[in-house]
């Protein structure tokens, strides 16, 4: 655990777009808003939120959603995800997101907060996470 304080000067601006990207996230089912933000490569920062549905199949989680924008404008090497979650503690990804970090950047830092700006750092080995491989070859792109 370590205080968002000692988070760099760009991880502490994509908390900031994490944090307001979750007073928008839509998620009247559970009540449990979630933003979070991916710092690309090249230093952009994409910010997204939970986006839930009446069919609870069709929830999406705040980090797939950043991967996506981030995706959408051209970037798809992360260097860190950082996410907020809504109450005391951290909320390390799903399975479902963590798939989906390996997919572009199996290596990427993850930085979790709450709302009380403690913070866990982490990345998809220290979640244990055991992610599908990328085929050798494939269509591109
Ligand atoms: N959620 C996220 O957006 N990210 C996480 O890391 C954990 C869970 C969302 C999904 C759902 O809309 C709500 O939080 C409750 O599970």
């Amino acid at each position: 655990m370590i205080d968002e304080q000692r988070l760099s000067s760009k991880e502490q601006e994509a908390l900031a777009a994490a944090r307001a990207a979750r007073k928008r996230a839509y998620a009247p089912y559970s009540g449990k808003q979630v933003g979070a933000a991916v710092i690309t490569e090249s230093g952009a920062i994409f910010a997204s939120c939970n986006m839930e549905n009446e069919t609870s199949e069709l929830w999406v989680c705040a980090e797939r959603n950043a991967i996506a924008a981030a995706v959408a404008n051209g970037e798809r090497r992360f260097r860190t995800i950082v996410v907020i979650a809504p109450d005391r503690r951290y909320w390390p990804p799903c399975r479902s997101c963590r798939q989906v970090i390996a997919e572009f950047s199996p290596a990427a830092g993850i930085i979790m907060c709450n709302g009380s700006g403690i913070v866990h750092r982490a990345n998809l080995g220290d979640l244990g996470s055991i992610p599908f491989t990328k085929p050798e070859s494939g269509a591109q792109p």
